[in-house]
Parts: structure tokens; sequence; C-alpha cells
């Protein structure tokens, strides 16, 4: 049987998919609470990591550790940088990048940490397989690139800024650490993001608004995969 890890930094944002699934055992451990569920015969880990670039590294390397899944989803919400997206969107990650990085002063490129890819992309299986779960849903669900870093987003000034030196479509707060571990572990790895909010002025408050209910649509999407596979 296949192992399947699912992650999401916050509780609501895996909480709706935890609710359609039979969860076995579900422990804490260091700031990250973990549970198995099983799913049409596949072992499902489930973790709430935390949030942040250093919680998202610690908690996915430990579920490759201890778990060796097969894959790694992670799900959650981030804030449209591209006008193209709106609230409630899914957007699949194709690539992510991390916003804060700078060694340009030894040299690197912007956004480069040296001897680790500036880009990890999405694993393009994953990618796709989740495409056609949505087809087959009639769900909607896009491509974009992220960028990530640890800063929750809530003005335009450091939007435009983020958006004008990444060129990406979202912002959140932990998928290139997730990418860059599954990578250095040779784990197909692939994000779902939902839009919550603008990254503007008001941001915080459309946030808490849609958190609940684009958590849900991400969960809808993960179920009909589960169960498609
Ligand atoms: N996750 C959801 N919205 C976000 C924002 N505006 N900035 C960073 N992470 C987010």
């Amino acid at each position: 049987p296949q192992t399947i890890a699912i992650i999401s930094a916050m509780k609501e944002e895996l909480e709706p998919l935890k609710g359609l699934l039979t969860l076995q055992e579900e422990h804490q451990l260091g700031g990250m609470s973990l549970a198995v569920a099983e799913s049409c015969g596949q072992r499902v880990i489930l973790a709430v990591s935390g949030i942040g670039k250093a919680n998202a590294a610690a908690c996915i390397q430990h579920i490759i550790s201890i778990y060796r899944p097969d894959e790694v989803i992670n799900i959650g919400a981030a804030g449209a940088l591209n006008h193209r997206f709106q609230v409630g969107d899914v957007v699949l990650v194709t690539e992510s990048i991390q916003h804060d990085v700078d060694c340009t002063g030894v040299g690197e490129a912007p956004h480069t940490l040296p001897r680790v890819p500036r880009i990890i992309p999405s694993n393009e299986s994953l990618l796709q397989s989740l495409e056609q779960t949505a087809l087959d849903m009639e769900l909607t669900v896009h491509r974009g690139r992220v960028a990530t870093g640890d800063a929750f987003i809530s003005n335009n000034e450091r939007r435009k800024q983020i958006q004008d030196c990444t060129h990406a479509d979202l912002v959140e707060m932990e998928t290139a650490s997730f990418a860059q571990i599954a990578h250095l572990n040779r784990v197909p790895f692939v994000s779902v993001r939902s839009v919550s909010d603008n990254a503007d002025g008001v941001a915080e408050i459309s946030f808490e608004t849609f958190l609940r209910e684009i958590s849900e649509r991400n969960a809808t999407l993960l179920k009909g995969y589960l169960t498609s596979k």
C-alpha cells in the first residue's frame, strides 16, 4: 500500500480533510501534531507543521524519515499577488521561491542560497493527477508560482515588491521549505494553495474570513484525489 503525507501549517487548514477520513492514531511531537488515517487501502499521514519555514522543514523531514511517504502534499491558504487570482481560487503550485533570502553580498543571484536551487519545481505527475481529479469532480483549479517567506504580507508596498522581484502569483510561508526538503530526499511533492486574501491592507480580515471555506475546498479536492488512487 502507498503512504501519502498531507501537511498543513495550521490546524484550521487541515481540519476539514481530517473530518472526512477515519483516524487511527494521533499524537503531538515538538510543535507538530500528527495523525495516521486509512483511505481506500492507503496509509495517510496528516500533519500540522506550524507556521513558517523552519517549522515546515522540520515537519516534512520528520515525516519523510519516520513514515517514508511515497508522496507529500501540502494544503493551505495563500495571499494572491497576481490579480488574475481571486479569493476562493484553488491553485496547484508549479514552483516556489524564497522571497526573503538574500546572499547577493557573497555573489549569489537574488533569492538564492548557496548550493540550493533557486526555484524548485513541483512533481509534474502529481500536478497532473490532481488536475485530473479536479476535472473529474468538475472543480476548477489553476496553476501558479509561489513566493515563500517568514512574513504575513498585508500591505500593498511589500506585496508589489515581492511580486516584482519573484514574479510569483501567490505568497505564503511554507511551500519553498517543504519543496526544498522533499527535493533533497527525492520525494514527490506538490502544494495546493487556495487564495484567502490579496496580501494587501485588508489581508488579515480576509484571511480570517475565508480560511474555513478555502480549507473545505482543499479538503474536497484531496478527498477526491485519495479516493481516485
Ligand atoms: N497565507 C495566506 N495569506 C498570506 C499572506 N498575505 N502572507 C503570507 N502568508 C499568507
